[in-house]
This record gives structure tokens, C-alpha cells and sequence, in this order.
């Protein structure tokens, strides 16, 4: 091993100090300087003279990797995987305290059935562990358990099992004794994952890391982990709601468009096969202020309810508030729906809300939400058979989207007889589906009353 020294650099400029200090002397921002461990070589630095040449190879001479992925058997899980997990990487599983991490690598862990598995918890007792296990009815053979939270401890472990997934519950709780700092600080998160992902490069074994997001984001300083893992999973849902939303913020080995849901129950995490029944579920027909939207979340239609209320503004600026949904986005549609339209919203409260906590964020979504916007101004329901689809421009117009087919077979799937769509989409016809094309949002409003 060669000896190390601690040494503390400025995040904001780079600074290196051999003390931690409260103040960078060279930008004077407080609070900024970080442990880091470096080594020092006791060898007299290389000249370039007695360097051996490293050989270069070309591409072709690079052979493919094997097919190092396996499926975990949880579906919504693989998806957003990118299709299972990738062989020597590391994936952050992050989201609020309670959120469901815990529970979703338990039962992970027994869908790996007898492939062997390291589970280190820092946070909980092994009895606390058993506990949930016994919950969720969990068997899991392969499954090893560890309390732990001493980095060397936890890497020597790993080196004698040998497991081909190693999971740190969480990486907060993680400390190395080469640096001075408490667990949880930027520095030994930094550290320990660093070295963790080392680990994960030589030995092929799959690891997964556990990040609280505290108040301020994430993991101690929201991009502390980012670069150094392969996937950055989150984990999201509303205390108020059973449902949770796994999205890959980046992945290395797949995209990161795509969603995972699941319901909480009292026999852990199900995977929602169904989502657009889930969210539709408690849809009230015949309500002014209600549109559906098939909207894509990845390569999966989804088809979500948007609600609007507008309501004259009591005194002062009119508010405009949205949950789900871009409130810049709003915005420019709100202008549209004045000038191109003529619907006067300026002394006007608007709130919209997405339904469910989804987040919309494709253009095809503006249609379903101008038109809930008009359907409250008006107080006049959208037929409840009706989906909407369409990007809205400047102009008023009404723009064509992607996956329309995918979009029109989710709705007829779901019991929806008719679609409006910009005229754009030509001659696409779905069966079971009657489509109204509108050319803009004018004539949109007006096909369906609310104009
Ligand atoms: P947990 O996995 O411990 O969360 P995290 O590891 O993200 O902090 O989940 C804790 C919550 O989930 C807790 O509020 C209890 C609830 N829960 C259920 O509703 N059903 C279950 O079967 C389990 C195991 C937990
Ligand atoms: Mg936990």
C-alpha cells in the first residue's frame, strides 16, 4: 500500500491546503474546503526517456465485452435499467428517507434467487433487516447479510465472498479511517464510492449504492456521486400518494427517459404493469377543467389526466401555479390562449395539476393542458371519450408529435373512442379511435366546445 496524506481542496477554486480551514484564503468562499487523500510515491519521479512506450491498438483489435447483463426479474426495475444490470457497475439508488430504497433491494435480492449477494446496512440492525424480510416474505438463499460501516471491513468482505452484487445501504453511513472527516461528508462519500467503484471495475461485481437526499439535495451536495458512478437512479413519490416513480437521471448503459412504477403496499413494492389505470382511476367525467393527455414516458404510453381551474383574481398580480408541469411552459401557453385564441386571462388565477405527481414534460402535452385551461375559463367539460395530443406554437398552431400510433393504441386500449390531433398526422388511422384533427388551437377549442 502507499502511504497516503490528507490534504483539503477548495470546491470552488481548487485551493490546496494541508489543514482544513473555514475560509479559502485565495476565493475567501467559507466552508468550501474538502478532505481528499492523496498518495505519495516514495519513488524519484520518471523521466519521459525511460517510459515505456504503452501500445495503442486500433479499434477492431478491441474485442466486444461479453453479454454482461442479467435481468433482476423485476420488470419495472430492468426497464429503467436499461434491461437489467450491467456487470461491474455501479448504479445510486437515491430518494427521500422512507421513499422504499430498503424495500426495493430486499426484494431484489430475492428475485436473484442463488445468485450471491452482499447486503451491507449501515443504517439498521440485522434484527431490523430480518424484520422487513419476514414482511415481505423474502427468503432470498443467496443473500448474505452485514452490519457494517467501516469501509476496509466492508472491502474485505467483498474480497472473501466474492458476491456478484454488492449493495451499500446507504453510502452516508460509510466511512475510511484514512480520512479525518465524519461519515457523511462530502469527502468520505467521495472516497468510498470512489474506492467502491475501483472495486467494482476489477472484480466485475455489480454494486449498489444508497444515497439519502437530504434537505439541501443530493447526497451531501447534489453532484458528488454523478460522475463516478454508471447510473444515477431516483426514486420519487408523494408521502401523500402509495405510488413511486423510479427515473434514471443518467446511465451509462441504457437511457434515461424511461420510468419505473410502483405502488407501496403492506406486503412491500408492486410493480404497476398498468399505469394509465392507475391514474385515470379517479377521473370524474363531465367536470370543466379535466383533459387527457396520451403522453410517452420513454418508449411507454401514458396516458395521464391534466387539470386546470381559473378563477378571477381577488386582488394584485393573478397567480399561476403547476404542479407537474413546466410553469414557464404555461406561461407562453397562457399568452397563446390570449392572443392567438382571445380567451382574456389576465385577471385570471390559473393552477394546473398534473394528476398522480407524473411529471409532463413533452411538447405533446401543451394541447390537453391549453385545453383544460379554456375548458375552466368556460366552465364547459371536455367529452370524457376524448384524448388530446399536440405540440401548441407561437402561432397558435398545433405542431405533430412523435409515437402517435403508440399514443392511439394506449387510449383505445383504455376505452377512449376519440383523439384530437394536429392535422398533421394525415392519413394515420387506429383502430377503434375517431380522430379530430385540428389545424389550430382555435379550431381545436372549437371542435370540442370549449371556445
Ligand atoms: P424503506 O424501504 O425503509 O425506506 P428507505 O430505505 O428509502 O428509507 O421503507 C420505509 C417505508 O415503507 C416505511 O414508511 C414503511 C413502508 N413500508 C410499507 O408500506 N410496506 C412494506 O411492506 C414495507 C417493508 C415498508
Ligand atoms: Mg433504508
Amino acid at each position: 500500500m502507499p502511504k497516503t496524506i490528507s490534504r483539503f481542496t477548495c470546491q470552488s477554486c481548487g485551493y490546496e491546503s494541508p489543514r482544513w480551514l473555514g475560509q479559502c484564503p485565495a476565493c475567501g468562499a467559507w466552508n468550501t474546503l474538502v478532505e481528499e487523500t492523496v498518495a505519495v510515491s516514495a519513488a524519484r519521479p520518471r523521466r519521459a526517456s525511460n517510459v515505456p512506450a504503452p501500445e495503442a491498438v486500433p479499434l477492431k483489435a478491441v474485442l466486444p465485452m461479453p453479454e454482461a447483463r442479467w435481468r433482476t426479474g423485476i420488470g419495472e426495475l430492468d426497464r429503467v435499467l436499461g434491461g437489467g444490470i450491467m456487470r461491474a457497475s455501479v448504479v445510486l439508488l437515491g430518494g427521500d428517507p422512507g421513499i422504499g430504497k430498503s424495500t426495493l433491494l430486499l426484494q431484489l435480492a430475492e428475485r436473484l434467487g442463488e445468485r450471491q449477494l452482499l447486503y451491507v446496512t449501515g443504517e439498521e440492525s440485522l434484527e431490523q433487516v430480518r424484520h422487513r424480510a419476514e414482511r415481505l416474505g423474502i427468503h432470498a438463499p443467496g443473500l448474505r447479510l452485514l452490519a457494517e460501516t467501516d469501509l476496509e471491513r466492508i472491502m474485505a468482505a467483498a474480497d472473501a465472498l466474492e458476491p456478484e452484487l454488492l449493495i451499500v445501504d446507504s453510502i452516508q453511513t460509510v466511512y475510511t479511517p484514512e480520512l479525518q472527516s465524519a461519515p457523511g461528508t462530502v469527502a468520505q462519500v467521495r472516497e468510498c464510492a470512489a474506492r467502491l467503484v475501483r472495486m467494482a471495475k476489477t472484480k466485475g461485481c455489480a454494486v449498489f449504492l444508497v444515497g439519502h437526499v437530504t434537505k439541501e439535495g443530493w447526497v451531501a451536495g447534489p453532484r458528488t456521486l454523478e460522475h463516478v458512478v454508471d447510473a444515477v437512479l431516483q426514486f420519487e413519490g408523494d408521502r401523500h400518494y402509495a405510488y413511486r416513480v423510479l427515473r434514471a437521471i443518467k446511465n451509462r448503459f441504457g437511457p434515461t427517459n424511461e420510468l419505473g412504477l410502483f405502488e407501496m403496499t403492506d406486503h412491500g413494492l408492486r410493480e404497476v404493469s398498468n399505469p394509465s389505470e392507475l391514474f385515470l382511476a379517479q377521473r370524474r367525467p363531465d367536470v370543466s377543467g379535466s383533459a387527457v393527455v396520451a403522453a410517452m414516458e420513454g418508449t411507454r404510453p401514458l396516458l395521464v389526466e391534466v387539470q386546470a381551474l381559473v378563477a378571477p383574481t381577488a386582488f394584485g398580480t393573478p397567480a399561476r401555479t403547476s404542479t407537474g408541469f413546466d410553469g414557464r411552459r404555461l406561461a407562453v401557453l397562457l399568452a397563446v390562449l390570449d392572443r392567438r385564441v382571445g380567451l382574456s386571462l389576465a385577471y385570471q388565477d390559473v393552477y394546473v395539476n398534473v394528476v398522480g405527481g407524473i411529471r409532463l414534460d413533452e411538447p405533446a402535452a401543451d394541447l390537453a393542458v391549453a385545453a383544460a385551461v379554456a375548458s375552466s375559463f368556460r366552465d364547459r367539460p371536455i367529452p370524457s371519450d376524448l384524448v388530446l395530443i399536440g405540440e401548441v406554437g407561437l402561432a397558435g398552431e398545433l405542431r405533430l408529435t412523435g409515437a402517435m400510433e403508440r399514443r392511439l393504441e394506449e387510449a383505445a386500449r383504455l376505452g377512449f373512442g376519440r383523439a384530437l390531433v394536429p392535422k398533421g398526422v394525415g392519413s394515420l388511422r387506429v383502430a377503434g379511435i375517431n380522430l379530430l384533427r385540428a389545424e389550430t388551437l382555435v379550431h381545436a377549442l372549437e371542435l370540442i366546445g370549449c371556445l
